[in-house]
């Protein structure tokens, strides 16, 4: 950027093609960029009271640089009551005080800027927590009141309104609709959630809403935030007649509907207003290929995450698919495609490809069978390297570089997810994908909080990953800490790798060959016997030992 306005100022000419490019380049950072997703209460605790802070990623950017990320993703660190883990937030411009404070938050994105780190940050705009300021004005209010129109209020259904207003269930289980009680206890009208109770649903026709949110995203570029993460980004709009999803109502009444885009529009404006380099990234769940890419015109989003890639089975004929489809539909509106294995959602990807099953679904249908954690780990590492080979920006989630599985044993008492108290635990939920890392130390809390913290970590870390800690793993050539390290910075170095086209090479069946840029190759054996390698110079990075040359199963190999 400065190299381009110096010599813009000096010689009043326009800048030549090659500076132009490399502004270009970094101003489109988010096109290829290693993201590093950070759950905060799980990443480092600095102050011993068992859930991790600011200040104590403030104190791992060093290892995050040297891992070879260019960019970190937040999930949202503001004041909630967490009631589902900080997604229902009640101060959309502060700090979360357990996380810190806001000159923790300033602090750490000048620290990770200094070290060109980008910063990436969640923001909710479907719902809020019950304790936000507008939320409780509406139940002061009265029916009827603009503090209640920023919200779905509705009278219930039946004599007395004792039914909800429709069919719809809370994607947490159980209705998405509660009743509220006025000051004298009776009974008054029912809003909707669509997640938790806890959280409930704005009402986007409200143009107080918009400009709000608006104004949010102002509040944070304004402090430095390089990107925004848009939580559940296609729910935003209801169909205002609210009508039973028993009816079957064509469009959707709350998904992915066409009058959601006019918000993205406004946005991408602000984004813009900030010089071009400000990323919009959408959590769409989206099956219909033609209406995902409707989001990356380029007035709206600049890119999405990729469930399907995550969701795929170990599988080459799957992945192959999965991979074609996400480089076809992205190609002609521009997006660069992204490439997700885990985040706090889902089961890791250690567990699921350990599992005879090794797709995921949402219900976690899998959990709880039996688990071979080595082929998992074997597995997670061809995976490693075949997602940061394929085109365009790859997603890191915390734990995943050091090869954490997922702690399916939490006992009930100790759970915190919705999803577990709000199914009456037929669905476990999510916190085995969100305990707190292991760092250094034979036992835990591993280096997590401080030696003798009071706390024990928010959710309890298993014995066995004392073999995993980033102490352990640090300089042994054959941990997934250091493949991931090698990958990331050849990653980085290789022009060839960065955003732009990859190549199938003809292969034996159940194998993945592709190259990229002029001579870089991947080769993942996915099938159960081992395969000879394509005329090589030089092995760049492999996950497994060569058996007498060839490639083993369930490996992946980097060739020039
Ligand atoms: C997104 C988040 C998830 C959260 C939900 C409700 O799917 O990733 O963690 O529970 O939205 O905000």
């Amino acid at each position: 950027m400065t190299q381009v306005e110096d010599k813009g100022l000096r010689t009043a000419e326009p800048p030549t093609a090659d500076v132009a490019d490399a502004a270009d380049a970094a101003a489109a950072w988010w096109r290829s960029a290693a993201i590093y997703q950070v759950y905060t209460r799980s990443f480092a605790d600095s102050d011993g009271d068992g859930v991790g802070d600011l200040p104590g990623v403030r104190a791992k950017l060093p290892y995050l640089a040297a891992l070879g990320i260019q960019a970190i993703w937040f999930n949202p660190w503001y004041p909630s009551p967490m009631a589902d883990a900080g997604y229902d937030i009640a101060d959309y411009r502060d700090i979360e005080p357990v996380f810190g404070t806001l000159a923790d938050a300033d602090a750490l994105i000048a620290e990770a800027h200094a070290l060109g780190i980008k910063v990436i940050i969640d923001i909710v705009p479907n719902h809020c927590s019950d304790r936000h300021a507008w939320f409780q004005a509406a139940l002061a209010a009265e029916p009827g009141s603009p503090e209640r129109a920023r919200f779905w209020f509705r009278p219930g259904r039946g004599e007395d309104g004792s039914l909800p207003p429709n069919d719809w269930q809370s994607i947490f289980g159980g209705p998405a609709w509660t009743r509220v009680r006025a000051a004298d206890g009776t009974p008054g009208e029912w809003y909707l959630h669509l997640f938790a109770p806890e959280q409930p649903d704005f009402n986007w026709t409200s143009p107080a809403v918009r400009a709000e949110f608006e104004d949010v995203l102002r509040f944070w570029f304004d402090r430095g935030a390089d990107g925004i993460r848009i939580d559940s980004a296609a729910l935003l709009t209801k169909d205002p007649e609210l009508p039973d999803l028993a009816s079957d109502p064509r469009p959707h009444p709350y998904e992915d509907r066409d009058d959601v885009h006019e918000i993205y529009r406004a946005w991408r404006r602000v984004a813009e207003s900030y010089g071009g380099d400000r990323a919009l990234i959408g959590e769409l769940w989206i099956p219909d290929p033609e209406r995902f890419t409707h989001y990356f015109h380029d007035d709206e989003l600049h890119s999405a995450f990729n469930f399907p890639y995550l969701c795929s089975a170990w599988d080459a004929a799957e992945l192959r698919s999965v991979i074609d489809a996400t480089i076809r539909i992205h190609a002609p509106v521009d997006a660069p495609p992204t490439w997700v294995l885990s985040n706090h959602d889902v089961d890791r990807h250690v567990t699921r490809y350990g599992r005879a099953d090794t797709s995921f679904g949402m219900d976690r249908r899998e959990h709880g069978r039996p688990v071979d954690v080595e082929l998992g780990t074997r597995r997670a590492r061809a995976a490693a390297m075949l997602t940061f080979a394929l085109p365009g920006a790859v997603y890191v989630y915390q734990g995943d570089e050091l090869g954490l599985w997922e702690v399916e044993g939490i006992p009930s008492e100790l759970r915190q997810d919705p999803i577990w108290q709000r199914t009456g635990g037929t669905d476990p939920g999510r916190d085995g994908c969100r305990v707190p890392l292991p760092w250094s130390g034979q036992a835990a809390p591993f280096g997590f909080s401080p030696a003798g913290a009071p706390a024990r970590p928010w959710l309890p870390q298993p014995a066995g990953w004392s073999g995993l800690t980033v102490e352990t793993q640090t300089g042994d050539p054959r941990s997934m800490l250091e493949l991931y390290r090698a990958a990331l910075r050849i990653r980085r170095e290789e022009t060839g790798l960065a955003d732009g086209p990859m190549r199938w090479m003809p292969s034996a069946e159940a194998v993945l060959d592709f190259v990229r840029g002029d001579s870089l190759r991947c080769v993942v054996n996915l099938s159960a016997a081992a395969v000879g390698l394509p005329q090589h110079r030089e092995i760049v990075l492999q996950s497994a030992d060569l058996v007498e040359g060839m490639l083993p199963p369930d490996a992946a190999v980097w060739l020039r």
